[in-house]
C-alpha cells in the first residue's frame, strides 16, 4: 500500500509549499489538486467564457481527467485571478468533483514510478480523496496574513496588486470554498492542524517532518 501524505488548507497558506518540500525531501510524487482544478477552469473559460454552464464545465473535467498531463499544471496563466475566481465557482459542482476525485484517488494510490508514496494537496484530500491517508495536515493562517502572502507573491512576478483588492476576492473565494455543501475547506477529524501565521516555511517544514516521522514516513 502507497503512504500518503493529504494536506488541506485555504489559499496561500503555504500549504503547496509545504507539499512540495516534503514530495521532494521523502521522494514522493506531489499533486497539486487545485491546479487540477484550475486547468479544468482555464480551458472552460478559454472555451465558453464567464457564464457557468455544468454540462460544459463536466465536458471540461472528462478531458483533463483522461487526458491528463502533469505538465499542464505548470501553465503561469491557472494562477490568474479570473481563473482563480472561475475554479472555485465550478468546484462547487458534485458532478465535476466526481470526475476529478477518480484522477486524485488513482494518482494517490498509484503514484508514478518510482515514488514510494503520494502528497497530495487541497481542500478535501484527507475528508473525501483520501479518507484513510497516513498522515493529514490542514495548514491556515489568518486571512490577512495569506493575502499579504498572496499580494508580495503576485508583485514579486510583477503583476500590479493592491492588497486591499487581494484581501476582498480571498475574503469571498474563502467563504464561498468553506460553505459549500460538498467538500467544503474543513480539516479531518484526525488532521494536524498546523497555523502557519507567524512561522517561516522552514519552521512548517520541519514540524511537518517530525510529524510524519512519527507516522514511520522516513526519506
Ligand atoms: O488551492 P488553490 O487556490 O489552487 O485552489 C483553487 C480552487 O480550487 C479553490 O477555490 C478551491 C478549489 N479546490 C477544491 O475545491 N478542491 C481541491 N481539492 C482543490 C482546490
Amino acid at each position: 500500500m502507497s503512504l500518503i501524505i493529504a494536506i488541506d488548507g485555504p489559499s496561500a497558506s503555504g500549504k503547496g509549499t509545504l507539499a512540495r518540500s516534503l514530495a521532494t525531501h521523502l521522494h514522493f510524487a506531489y499533486l497539486d489538486t487545485g491546479a487540477v482544478y484550475r486547468a479544468v477552469a482555464h480551458s472552460y473559460l478559454e472555451k465558453y467564457g464567464p457564464t457557468i454552464d455544468l454540462d460544459a464545465g463536466v465536458k471540461e473535467a472528462i478531458l483533463v481527467r483522461d487526458h491528463f498531463d502533469a505538465k499542464i499544471l505548470e501553465n503561469p496563466a491557472l494562477r490568474l485571478e479570473d481563473v482563480a475566481q472561475m475554479t472555485s465557482k465550478l468546484s462547487s459542482f458534485l458532478e465535476i468533483r466526481a470526475i476529478l476525485l477518480e484522477l486524485q484517488h488513482n494518482f494517490a494510490h498509484k503514484p508514478p514510478s518510482p515514488a514510494r508514496g503520494a502528497v497530495l494537496d487541497g481542500r478535501d484530500i484527507g475528508t473525501v480523496v483520501c479518507p484513510n491517508a497516513t498522515l493529514k495536515l490542514f495548514v491556515t493562517a489568518s486571512t490577512e496574513a495569506r493575502a499579504q502572502r498572496r499580494t508580495k507573491e503576485l508583485q514579486n512576478k510583477g503583476i500590479s496588486v493592491i492588497y486591499a483588492d487581494v484581501l476582498r476576492d480571498m475574503a469571498e473565494r474563502d467563504m464561498r470554498d468553506k460553505t459549500r455543501t460538498i467538500s467544503p475547506t474543513l480539516p479531518a477529524e484526525d488532521a494536524i492542524i498546523l497555523d502557519t501565521s507567524d512561522l517561516t516555511a522552514d519552521d512548517v517544514f520541519a514540524k511537518a517532518l517530525e510529524l510524519a516521522k512519527m507516522r514511520g514516513i522516513t526519506a
